[in-house]
């Protein structure tokens, strides 16, 4: 943490939100023409593409479980996506953060099924501005609804996170940089269970529970987002109502 970056002025955070506030979100399904489910997801400046493949025959076959469909989610962030150019090609972050939005997304896909399927789910992202990790479950949790694979309910991610003191909701990228903590978190809307917590960083017991909290009013925010997309592409004349 650097002390020297301020990131509040005149009480409010440097993009101008208030401690409870979302950065914007805007939802398109269905937005490629090859893959059976998909989504393009803007949250603040993050920009995230999901394509979702199946339920198919999971290659190589050594893979195929024969009581059940594995979830394939691939996580890659494009070399242009960060101001640094990133080396392309998989690293230990992006196989950690596919590993557990797999693990997410298994537990809400019916993958009983399926046995012997994969269901892959390929998230590119294309601008990086902290928050993808969330940013690509949400996405990715549309494009399946949009493939049509049955699941209990329609997954959501938001993050809450700790900034000079303050917990706050969804942090931006000075406050991702500069910040103490960050907590993302993933759950099913209906059932209110947690699908994936992370924590980066240290809070207090008092301060986790309160950014738990945030977290998970900020998923239902999202959530509501979420399905007032499918709806505009399902149910054009419902205004997601
Ligand atoms: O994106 P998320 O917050 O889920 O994951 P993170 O590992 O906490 O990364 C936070 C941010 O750091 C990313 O969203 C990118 O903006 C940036 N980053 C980067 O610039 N270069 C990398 N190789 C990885 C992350």
């Amino acid at each position: 943490m650097n002390s020297d970056i301020k990131l509040f002025e005149n009480g409010k955070r440097l993009d101008g939100r208030k401690n409870d506030e979302l950065r914007k979100i805007k939802i398109e399904v269905g937005v490629l023409h090859r893959a059976e489910g998909s989504c393009y997801l803007e949250w603040g400046d993050n920009k995230v593409i999901v394509a979702v493949y199946g339920p198919r025959e999971a290659i190589p076959r050594h893979t195929q479980n024969p009581l059940r469909a594995i979830v394939n989610a691939k996580y890659n962030m494009a070399a242009f996506s960060v101001g640094d150019r990133k080396r392309p090609g998989p690293d230990r972050r992006s196989r950690e953060i596919s590993k557990v939005i797999s693990e997410a997304l298994e537990n809400v896909i019916l993958v009983e099924k399926f046995p012997r399927a994969s269901i892959d789910v390929n998230i590119e992202v294309l601008d990086a501005e902290a928050g993808t990790r969330c940013a690509g479950l949400t996405a990715a949790a549309v494009a399946l609804a949009d493939a049509g694979i049955p699941m209990k309910d329609i997954p959501v991610a938001c993050a809450a996170g700790k900034i000079e003191n303050q917990v706050v909701l969804d942090l931006g990228k000075e406050e991702d940089n500069y910040g103490s903590a960050d907590l993302p978190i993933a759950i099913s809307p209906r059932t209110g269970e947690i699908l994936l917590l992370q924590m980066d960083g240290h809070l207090t017991v008092e301060e986790f529970d309160k950014a738990l909290d945030l977290a998970i009013k900020g998923c239902y925010i999202v959530s509501d987002i979420q399905k007032k997309a499918i709806l505009e592409k399902y149910q054009p004349n419902s205004e997601g109502k």
